[in-house]
């Protein structure tokens, strides 16, 4: 076990087709907030768009890099299947789900996961979305304490046979008592997305890859179990653990498709990478030399602006950050008014006419 352990992630990396209609779906309908309008450093034609809390903070940073011309992605090894957004109670998530549906997005749950309840639907590129509820956490059928020990295999009544989908579909209030959430047209306080709760992608095998998470980044095993959806599939969740408590914004889940060659491809609606965090550039010089050290090929530094990034893969070929929780946002900008006008990095200030008459303004 090395001694660095990562805090969680930092920022997950999506494909959009259209950034405003994804400044529509996320800010408009989901209530986050756009951090940054920017372009991306390495294709200064395209936008990209960054979605936070709090002016960015670690964890709940959404980004998207607009590529009008991308076909649609797949999910598959190597790839993301989806990313589930918190949220505090079950009762607000159903205030989304009514939300969703009044908007037009098809909307699946809630549906009982046991360690949280997860409502399901997608962006409208594709990229499957979730909004899971804070608890009741992993400790509901292990001790807090000895999480991930043993393989959990799940009650009959949350596998697909044994689950009652029309009470799911009809669902709409928490209690029979609780009044049927009215229309939602506004996103209310206590329905606020706290930024990535966990992030669930697909391996090849599912041992190759905990042996990285724990070496690699000081993930721990926090719930060894199988795909409620599919229960021939393993289902591993890892994350930031200390033997007591499980930290936020930092469970990673993979799905366990042994051997399979159905690769994810990348494009629109996918994933691009997922970005892990590190506190400070000397803590990320030393993620380097630990990296390096495990023979994984690493890039050197990158300046981001916003943060310094250093880039890997995992064993199943998922790209990887490590970036530094600094200096954030507010570099170039005031913090009350992040995201309201294009940034550039200085290199690219002289390019600015040119490559502001190329990008569809965003209102
Ligand atoms: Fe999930
Ligand atoms: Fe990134």
């Amino acid at each position: 076990m090395p001694a660095l352990k990562t805090l969680g992630f930092h920022h997950i990396t999506m494909v959009s087709t259209d950034a405003p209609r994804t400044l529509a779906f996320y800010g408009d309908l989901l209530g986050l907030d756009l951090v940054k309008k920017t372009v991306n450093f390495d294709d200064p034609g395209a936008y990209h768009l960054y979605f936070g809390r709090d002016g960015g903070r670690p964890g709940t940073i959404l980004t998207f890099f607009e590529w009008a011309h991308a076909r649609r992605g797949q999910w598959g090894v190597g790839g993301i299947h989806h990313l589930a957004l918190g949220v505090a109670t079950p009762e607000a998530q159903l205030k989304w789900k009514r939300r969703l549906t009044d908007a037009g997005v098809p909307v699946t749950g809630p549906i009982d996961r046991g360690y949280f309840e997860s409502l399901y639907f997608s962006d409208p590129d594709g990229q499957i979305l979730e909004i899971a509820t804070a608890g009741p956490g992993y400790a509901i059928d292990e001790p807090a304490d000895a999480l991930g020990r043993e393989l959990v295999v799940p009650p009959q009544d949350r596998l697909p046979d044994g689950r009652d989908e029309d009470a799911i579909a009809r669902a709409t209030r928490p209690t029979p008592s609780a009044r049927v959430p009215e229309p939602v047209p506004e996103v209310t306080p206590d329905m606020r997305l706290d930024g990535i709760h966990h992030i669930t992608g697909i391996t090849d095998d599912i041992e190759r890859a905990h042996d990285f998470y724990e070496e690699a980044l000081g993930l721990r095993i926090v719930k060894k179990t199988f795909n409620q959806d599919d229960a021939e599939t393993k289902h591993y969740f890892w994350a930031r653990y200390d033997g007591a408590e499980v930290g936020p914004h930092s469970a990673l889940t993979l799905f366990g498709w042994e051997g399979s060659r159905y690769v994810a491809r990348p494009g629109a609606g996918q994933t691009h990478h997922i970005a892990f965090r590190a506190e400070s550039p000397e803590e990320q010089a030393a993620w380097r030399e630990h990296l390096l050290s495990l023979d994984l090929d690493v890039t050197t530094v990158k300046d981001r602006s916003y943060f310094q990034s250093i880039y890997f893969h995992a064993p199943d070929g998922l790209l990887l950050e490590i970036a530094t929780d600094g200096p954030g946002f507010a570099v170039d900008e005031p913090a009350e008014t992040l995201g309201a006008d294009l940034k550039l990095p200085e290199w690219l200030e002289p390019r600015r006419r040119d490559i502001e008459r190329k990008l569809v303004p965003l209102g």
